[in-house]
């Protein structure tokens, strides 16, 4: 068995990183360059995310959207066995503040650390806001779906601390901080004031994991006492699944927050409710930089093959407008998508049981500007 120092000795950098971050809430402070636009890091990513990132740069040029993309590769290096992200591609981030990034591929099984949760940490990017709308014009089981969910992105599961304790008994740390929740949560809450919701949903198991999870509800329930206009109320996840697919109506009155593998989960269940994957955005938020993507991953089965639906990348980078407060565009973008989408099989990609290809998406999207 391992002794308690050595779990300590295994978290300690962890919790040393978590110290580093502030709590205040995340805000674009980027500035434009000499030609009055923004520069937006752009990571392409694996598989289709090299066809629809091209697809979201045609319909920015289309839109005039006050853009210039920088692209970078953060094909990952070892440096001193971890694995890094290149300095160019730091420097870039760190530079714009803002980037927009397509999947990145995460080979199963093998020793290094996945780039997604590297680019999370290099960023503290604390707080991954995953929003599920229902597209008006494309029928799924439920009409209405309007949710927000808030995942813990730097710690919980995917704290990469595990070790096999004799051969045949593994050990995988959940490690939650009383910090890390904090910020997440205060971000829930402020993050809710700002798109008029009065209640938040802490999303839990602390039924079972009474001191990880008890402590995030905890902090959620201290937090509350500075917000008095908003509400705190509390479910578990395994009760969030079950009425989340019976009925996603109520769900629409609350900015759901939750630590990480819950979040992971629920959004993708989230994400079936309006239609997959190929429809949902996130932004990760830290307090200096924030990282839009998509919620799917490099869909290997359709690399290449021009079928990938942009849909989720351009709803990333709506987002992403509205942090850097550019919001006439996000509106006439966002519409332009929507409206495609809702006008016919014949302008939906496959994964929406259309017949587009990309290309021609991004045209109809162009065309609707
Ligand atoms: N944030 C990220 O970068 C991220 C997220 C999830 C998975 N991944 C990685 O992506 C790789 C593939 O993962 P996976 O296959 O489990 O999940 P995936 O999201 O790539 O694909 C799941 C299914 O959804 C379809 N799909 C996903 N996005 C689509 C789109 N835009 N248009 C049309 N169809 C789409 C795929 O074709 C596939 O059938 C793995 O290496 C995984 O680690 C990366």
């Amino acid at each position: 068995m391992l002794s308690s120092r050595s779990l300590f000795r295994a978290a300690t950098p962890f919790i040393r990183a978590q110290r580093t971050y502030a709590t205040s809430v995340a805000s674009f402070n980027g500035k434009k360059n000499a030609n009055g636009n923004y520069t937006v890091t752009m990571i392409e990513g694996d598989g289709i995310g090299i066809e629809i990132s091209e697809a979201v740069k045609d319909i920015y040029k289309a839109a005039k959207v006050p853009i210039e993309w920088e692209p970078v590769d953060v094909t990952p290096i070892l440096v001193d066995g971890k694995t890094t992200i290149p300095k160019v591609a730091v420097d870039s981030v760190r530079k714009n503040l803002v980037a927009l990034k397509g999947p990145l591929a995460t080979p199963v099984g093998k020793g290094h650390v996945s780039l997604n949760l590297t680019l999370r940490r290099t960023f503290n990017l604390f707080a991954n806001v995953r929003p599920c709308k229902s597209i008006v014009g494309y029928k799924t089981p439920y009409d209405g779906v309007d949710t927000v969910l808030i995942r813990e992105n730097t710690e919980g599961e995917y704290s990469g601390i595990e070790h096999v304790v004799v051969p045949g008994v593994v050990q995988s740390i959940k490690l939650i901080t009383k910090e890390a929740s904090e910020r997440v949560l205060r971000y829930a809450f402020e993050y809710a004031r700002s798109i008029n919701k009065t209640k938040i949903l802490a999303v839990h198991k602390a039924s079972i994991m009474k001191v990880s999870d008890g402590l995030f509800l905890s902090t959620a329930k201290e937090l509350a006492k500075e917000y008095p206009d908003l509400t705190l109320e509390t479910e578990l996840i395994d009760s969030t699944c079950l009425r989340l697919v019976t009925d996603p109506a109520p769900y629409k009155d609350y900015v759901m927050v939750m630590p990480n593998l819950y979040g992971d989960i629920l959004s993708d269940l989230s994400s079936g409710l309006i239609g997959g994957l190929g429809l949902t955005p996130s932004g990760n938020m830290g307090d200096e930089v924030s990282i839009f993507e998509a919620v799917h991953g490099s869909a290997p089965d359709i690399a290449g093959k021009g079928l990938a639906n942009p849909t989720a990348l351009l709803l990333s980078s709506v987002m992403m407008l509205r942090h850097m407060g550019l919001n006439d565009h996000a509106v006439k973008i966002e519409n332009a998508v929507l409206s495609t989408i809702a006008s016919g099989k014949e302008n939906r990609t496959g994964d929406l049981k259309g017949t587009a290809s990309t290309k021609h998406f991004t045209e109809q999207v162009i065309s609707r500007l």
